[in-house]
């Protein structure tokens, strides 16, 4: 289970001489629990990115603890294998001079798994997410976007993690593609039973795919609510985000 206590974050303002900071994060607790998909919402700007690396322990909050399965997250044998990511912007995340059976092949060292084993485990893992084996060979620029956002899911469940942290991890994808990742992430989901936290500007993907959604606003949490409740939510600022779609 995710545990979050109280986390503080703040950036020092642009400019030489400012000593000023900015407060990106205030206050912020919560939990995920096992098997649960959490979404993070607010507009641009609101540290929802700031909170995801936080998570991940590529950055330590300033106050505050974030722990997993009672082990704090900053430590990096406490988060190995244990919590991966996806991001927005897949053709970053992966090597292009590494091909699909390559990039698929680094997570699945850290297995332990014998040579042979890593191989029945990359055909699994490309049929888990969609891909036939052909793909195997390619490069990332043989393939579309929706297939590197595949292959990047197919890497971040590869160490068959407890935790998934995803960064608009659909959100540069068009619509029908969209879909057809978001369901991917939740047929996953079911299979492995991990819990993901689903970082999003995009209500309506959040809608489709968690169990209980943040509402996060100025780096603060305004409200959670069950997806179900989502219709009745009370903050005025998530009402506005709701207006903008119909669900
Ligand atoms: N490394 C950094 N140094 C300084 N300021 C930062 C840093 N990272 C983020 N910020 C600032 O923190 C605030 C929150 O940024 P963050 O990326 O977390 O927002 P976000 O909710 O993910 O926005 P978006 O929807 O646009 O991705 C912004 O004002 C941003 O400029
Ligand atoms: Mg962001």
């Amino acid at each position: 289970m995710l545990s979050v206590d109280r986390v503080e974050k703040s950036y020092k303002k642009a400019g030489m001489f400012s000593r000023e900071r900015q407060r990106v994060l205030r206050s912020i607790s919560f939990a995920c629990g096992p098997g649960e998909c959490l979404g993070i919402i607010g507009e641009s700007g609101s540290g929802k990115s700031t909170l995801g690396r936080l998570l991940l322990g590529i950055e330590k909050p300033d106050r505050g603890t974030i722990t997993f399965d009672g082990r704090r997250v900053d430590e990096r044998r406490a988060r190995r294998g244990k919590i991966s990511a996806v991001f927005q912007d897949y053709t970053a995340s992966i090597n292009p001079f590494y091909t699909v059976e390559q990039a698929l092949l680094e997570p699945l060292k850290l297995r332990g798994l014998s040579r042979r084993e890593r191989h029945s485990a990359i055909d699994l893992l490309l049929h888990q997410v969609g891909l036939d084996l052909s793909y195997r060979g390619k490069y990332p620029h043989e393939l579309s976007g929706g297939e590197v956002q595949r292959v990047c899911i197919a890497r971040a469940v590869a160490t068959e993690p407890k935790l998934i942290v995803l960064d608009e991890a659909v959100s540069s994808l068009d619509g029908s593609v969209q879909l057809q990742v978001l369901e991917l992430l939740r047929s996953l989901r079911q299979l492995y039973g991990m819990s993901y936290i689903f970082i999003t500007h995009d209500i309506r993907a959040a809608a489709y795919i968690c169990d209980r959604v943040m509402i996060l606003r100025s780096g603060q949490i305004e409200e959670i609510v069950a997806v179900e409740q989502l219709k009745d939510v009370q903050s005025a600022y998530a009402r506005k985000l709701l207006e903008m779609v119909v669900l």
